[in-house]
C-alpha cells in the first residue's frame, strides 16, 4: 500500500508547541522566563504573553523527541514537499546560516569553489569558516544603472573549465534588485563539470508559488537551495530554509551535520513555528494571494512611469546579459531622472511620509512587497510619497548626471579568505597599502559588490576607486575603517 502523503494544510510543529503551551505543563526548563511569568512586563506586552508561551525549547517530548516522525520532522517533511526538494531543513539564524552550511557542505568534496561575486557577506564568511579558495566568477555589470545582475551560462563554464578541482558552483539569483538568471541552462553547465550547483536564493522563497514568477532555483535542478523564507514569505525575521534539490549530487547526511554545526543548540521555537506556518499559507492560498499583489503593482508600476523624472525597472532587465527574468514583488525605481540619488530620495520619503524602503542605492530605490499583506494600500503610500519627493526634488541638472565609474578589476587571490582573515595581520595606512594582501573584504557602495576579499591583492586602482566613491558621497562596507585612512592587510 503506498505511504500516505502528509496533508500540506496541516502545521505539524504549530499544533505540537500550540499543544504543549495550551496544557500548563511545569517548565522545569529554560527558558527562565518560564512562558511568560518570569519575563519583564513591558516585553510581555510587546511581544505578547502568548509569545512567551509558545517560546518552548529543543529535546522537547511530543514536538522534537517522542514517537518519530516527530512533529519537528514531519514539518520539515511537508515543506520538502512544497517546495520541491528531497529533503528541507528549517534554519533560525537566516540565510545566512544557509550559505554558511553550504560553504563547509562543499568543503567535504574539495578545497576550491567556483562563486559568484557579488555573493552575499555570509557567503563570504562561509569560505573563511571552510576554507575552500575561490575562483570569482563576474556578474554581468549593468554600467547604465550602475548595479550587477546575474551569471552567464559562458561565464560559468568558462570558470569551471579552468577550475578542474572545483567542488561546486555558486551562484546568486534572483538579485537584490528582482534579475534572476537562467539556472536552468546553469544547472546543466555546473552538471557538465560534474559539480552540483549551489543557488543563494535568498530572496526568491516564494517563487515556487505563482506561475507568472520566474521558475525557482529547485524546479531548474539546483543541488543546493538557500532560501530566506522570512524576506517574501511571511516567516518571522531570522527564519528560514535550506533545500536538497531532487537529484543533488550533495549527500544528505553532510548538509545534516553541517546544519547542526552552525546552530545553536537553543533554536527558537517561534522561528519553527513561523516556518511551519508560512509554508502552509504559500502552500493552500501562495497562488492567489501573489496574483492580488501583482495586481495592486502593474497599477503602481504605470502610475510611478508616469511622475516626472521616475521609471520602473522590471521587463527592461530581461533580456539583459545573465537574465532572463525579473521578480515583480520587487517595486525597483530608477530615479536618475531626478535632481538627487537614491539616498536623497529615501531620505525624504522617510522624513515626509515615514515610508521606509528595503534598499537605497545611487540610482535606484527598492520597495518590497510579500507574498500577502496589503500590497494595495502600501503601494498607492509609497505612489503618492513618491510623486511629492518628485515634484520637491525636480528634474536632474546637467552636474547631477555624474555617475560612478565601473569598477576596477579585483586583485589576484594570493591567500585563501580564512588564510588572510585568521593569519598575521596589521593595520597600515591606506596610501601604503598597494601590493599588500587585504585581510578584510572592502565593498565601495554603490554598487555594493565586493571590490577586495579577504586574501587578494590591493591593487593602486582598485584604492582609488574606492576613494573616489567615498568622495562622491558613497561608502565603503566591511572595511573596519569606513573612511579607509587604514587598511587591515596581511603580515606575510
Ligand atoms: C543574496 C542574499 N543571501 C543571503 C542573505 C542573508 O539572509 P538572512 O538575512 O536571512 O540571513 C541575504 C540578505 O539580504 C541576501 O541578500
Amino acid at each position: 500500500m503506498a505511504a500516505k502523503r502528509p496533508d500540506l494544510r496541516t502545521t505539524p510543529y504549530l499544533d505540537a508547541i500550540s499543544e504543549y503551551a495550551a496544557r500548563d505543563p511545569a517548565r522545569l526548563h529554560v527558558p527562565g522566563h518560564k512562558g511568560g511569568p518570569g519575563a519583564d512586563g513591558e516585553l510581555a506586552r510587546v511581544i505578547g504573553v502568548d509569545a512567551l508561551r509558545h517560546d518552548i525549547p529543543a529535546l522537547t517530548w511530543g514536538i522534537d523527541v517522542g514517537p518519530l516522525p516527530t512533529a519537528f520532522e514531519q514539518a520539515q517533511v511537508l515543506a520538502a514537499q512544497a517546495w520541491g526538494a528531497r529533503r528541507t531543513w528549517f534554519l533560525v539564524n537566516g540565510a545566512s546560516q544557509g550559505n554558511v552550511t553550504a560553504a563547509m557542505t562543499l568543503a567535504h568534496r574539495g578545497a576550491e569553489v567556483v562563486v559568484q561575486r557579488n555573493a552575499h557577506s555570509s557567503t563570504i564568511d562561509g569560505l573563511i569558516l571552510s576554507g575552500l579558495r575561490p575562483t570569482f566568477v563576474a556578474p554581468e555589470l549593468d554600467a547604465e544603472l550602475g548595479i550587477a545582475h546575474c551569471l552567464t551560462i559562458e561565464t560559468l563554464d568558462l570558470a569551471l573549465a579552468a577550475t578542474p578541482g572545483a567542488a561546486g558552483a555558486w551562484i546568486v539569483s534572483p538579485t537584490y534588485f528582482g534579475a534572476a538568471a537562467d539556472v536552468r541552462s546553469l544547472a546543466e553547465v555546473a552538471h557538465s563539470h560534474g559539480v552540483p550547483l549551489i543557488v543563494d536564493e535568498a530572496w526568491g522563497a516564494h517563487l515556487a508559488f505563482h506561475a507568472a514568477l520566474p521558475e525557482d532555483a529547485l524546479a531548474a535542478g539546483a543541488d543546493l537551495v538557500i532560501s530566506s523564507t522570512h524576506k517574501l514569505v511571511g516567516s518571522l525575521t531570522q527564519s528560514a530554509m535550506l533545500h536538497l534539490g531532487t537529484a543533488s549530487l550533495l549527500d544528505a547526511e553532510i548538509v545534516d551535520r553541517c546544519v547542526t554545526l552552525t546552530e545553536s543548540t537553543s533554536p527558537n521555537s517561534l522561528f519553527f513555528a513561523s516556518l511551519d506556518a508560512a509554508r502552509r499559507l504559500a502552500v493552500t492560498r501562495g497562488s492567489e494571494l501573489i496574483e492580488e499583489t501583482l495586481r495592486a503593482l502593474v497599477g503602481a508600476r504605470a502610475q510611478i512611469r508616469q511622475i516626472p523624472g521616475l521609471d520602473v525597472l522590471d521587463e527592461r532587465f530581461v533580456g539583459r546579459a545573465g537574465v532572463v527574468a525579473y521578480d515583480p514583488l520587487r517595486l525597483a525605481v530608477d530615479v536618475r531622472g531626478l535632481n538627487a540619488d537614491g539616498y536623497e530620495v529615501a531620505r525624504l520619503l522617510r522624513e515626509r511620509s515615514d515610508i521606509n524602503l528595503e534598499l537605497a542605492g545611487q540610482n535606484v530605490i527598492v520597495g518590497v512587497f510579500g507574498i500577502a499583506g496589503p500590497a494595495a494600500p502600501l503601494a498607492e503610500r509609497f505612489v503618492l510619497s513618491l510623486r511629492d519627493a518628485a515634484a520637491e526634488i525636480g528634474p536632474a541638472t546637467e552636474h547631477a548626471a555624474e555617475r560612478f565609474a565601473p569598477p576596477p578589476p579585483w586583485g589576484e587571490l594570493v591567500l585563501t579568505p580564512r588564510e588572510a582573515f585568521l593569519g598575521p595581520q596589521e593595520v597600515v595606512p591606506s596610501g601604503r597599502a598597494a601590493g599588500r594582501v587585504a585581510a578584510e573584504s572592502l565593498a565601495a557602495y554603490p554598487p555594493g559588490i565586493p571590490n577586495v576579499l579577504p586574501g587578494e591583492r590591493l591593487t593602486a586602482e582598485t584604492l582609488a576607486y574606492i576613494a573616489r566613491t567615498l568622495e562622491l558621497g558613497g561608502s565603503v562596507r566591511g572595511a573596519s575603517d569606513r573612511r579607509l585612512r587604514t587598511i587591515r592587510v596581511a603580515v606575510r
